[in-house]
């Protein structure tokens, strides 16, 4: 990697309206200083390699860590893999991370075995100005998820400075998101700064009309979000499982397909209240089994039988989603249309991702959630959105009007 500036390329903060965070200075010297930067290396891992693409949450972090390293930094970088509860787990080690952001890096990134303590001390202290060195999966330590302040202070005793650039789990009030922060000089990192900055724009600048789209499974995460923007939404769109849950909600049989069965009922208030605003399928691609050879047929939504699995939209609904998308000036995104897993149950999403990738411009286009990434990288469009966020559930409790302790921490007084 050569030397990028992403403070240079990326919006700052500080924009009027805007949620303001601490931000490191262009000018702050960083040389042969211990910078603890978070990031959310928390990917996929399949026969021990990460899977992130170029548009990965890994490389995307590493763009940040190079030019701390660029600048001759002492780079300690924080990050957690999954969910071992507090316990050290061999398949959750984060040496994967350490591969892929050596490669990237092209530089050896050392792996560290413990989290804190007098074996880490002394990495550090042999660690010479722009080396890089990754701490083992965070969450290895309980006190991490019960954001225990003694965890925090042995962290913070590794570095002289904190950047936070992992808006991905800034939703968590664990050590090295939320305590941390109190312990040292903290910021928010170049690719943190930014999510905000686009983000903080939706309440105060928000252009109309604005469409929201939703996929992907559980409700219970995205009715906030629906309810919040129920009224400045013009449309909102619902594709994937949680088009089935709704389907069910609305008495169609929806034979073998995958829907999130507690959220029906939830399912049935918001249709109530929100009838007018949702655009829900009218027509799917349904497949008698997920495997890539089953066969595939187009039904209305009222035809699909018993033996049937919703895998995808209809060509109808695509037409409709693509039709509210038209004129929109502000699109949010979250959450695959179909069965993107299977390469052949990706037509709706796909078709969704070039409509919002070619209204970015005139329009602000937001677009998150991890299980989208790879379909759009196939398709060369995950640098076309005003957005691609790193965030799944944060972005979800952001975009809910909700506090996220990892920001609060990092809020200029
Ligand atoms: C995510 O993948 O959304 C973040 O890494 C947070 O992970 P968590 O839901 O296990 O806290």
């Amino acid at each position: 990697m050569g030397a990028i500036s992403p403070m240079d390329s990326q919006i700052i903060l500080g924009v009027s309206g805007c949620m303001k965070l601490r931000k490191l200075k262009l000018e702050t010297d960083l040389a042969g200083k211990r910078v603890l930067i978070r990031i959310d290396g928390n990917v996929p891992v399949k026969s021990g390699k990460a899977v992130d693409g170029p548009h990965g949450r890994i490389a995307r972090s590493a763009v940040d860590i190079d030019w701390l390293s660029q600048r001759g930094a002492k780079v300690i970088v924080l990050t957690h893999l999954g969910r071992p509860n507090g316990k050290r787990v061999s398949a959750y080690s984060v040496r994967p991370v350490a591969k892929r952001l050596g490669g990237l890096l092209k530089t050896r990134v050392t792996l560290s075995r413990d989290i804190v303590g007098p074996k880490v001390v002394k990495q550090i202290a042999a660690m010479k100005n722009g080396d890089v060195l990754l701490l083992e999966n965070l969450r290895f330590d309980p006190r991490e998820e019960s954001n225990a302040p003694s965890l925090a202070q042995a962290l913070a005793s590794l570095g002289d400075i904190y950047v936070n650039d992992a808006f991905a789990v800034s939703h968590r009030a664990h050590a090295s998101v939320d305590a941390i922060a109190s312990e040292l000089p903290s910021y928010a990192g170049p690719l943190l700064a930014n999510e905000i900055t686009v983000l903080s724009k939706l309440d105060k600048h928000m252009k109309e009309p604005f469409v929201l789209v939703m996929g992907g499974l559980k409700i219970e995460t995205k009715l906030p979000v629906i309810e919040r923007y129920l009224n400045s939404a013009e449309k909102i769109l619902i594709g994937g499982a949680l088009a089935t849950t709704f389907l069910v909600a609305q008495g169609f049989s929806v034979g073998k397909s995958v829907y999130d069965n507690e959220g029906v009922q939830l399912a049935k208030a918001l249709l109530a209240k929100a009838k007018n605003k949702l655009i829900l399928p009218t027509d799917v691609i349904v497949a008698s089994s997920v495997r890539k050879d089953a066969q595939v047929r187009r039904v209305d939504v009222s035809s699909v039988l018993p033996s049937d699995r919703i895998v995808d939209l209809g060509k109808k609904t695509i037409e409709q989603f693509e039709h509210a998308l038209e004129h929109a000036k502000t699109i949010v995104w979250n959450g695959p249309l179909g069965m993107t897993e299977v390469p052949k149950f990706c037509h709706g999403t796909q078709a969704i991702a070039k409509v919002i990738a070619e209204r970015t411009g005139p329009a602000t286009t937001i677009v998150g959630g991890g299980d989208t990434v790879p379909v759009l990288e196939s398709m060369h469009l995950a640098d076309k959105f005003t957005l691609l966020s790193t965030g799944g559930g944060a972005l979800l409790e952001f975009l809910a009007g909700k506090k996220l302790p990892g920001l609060e921490v990092l809020e200029s007084e």
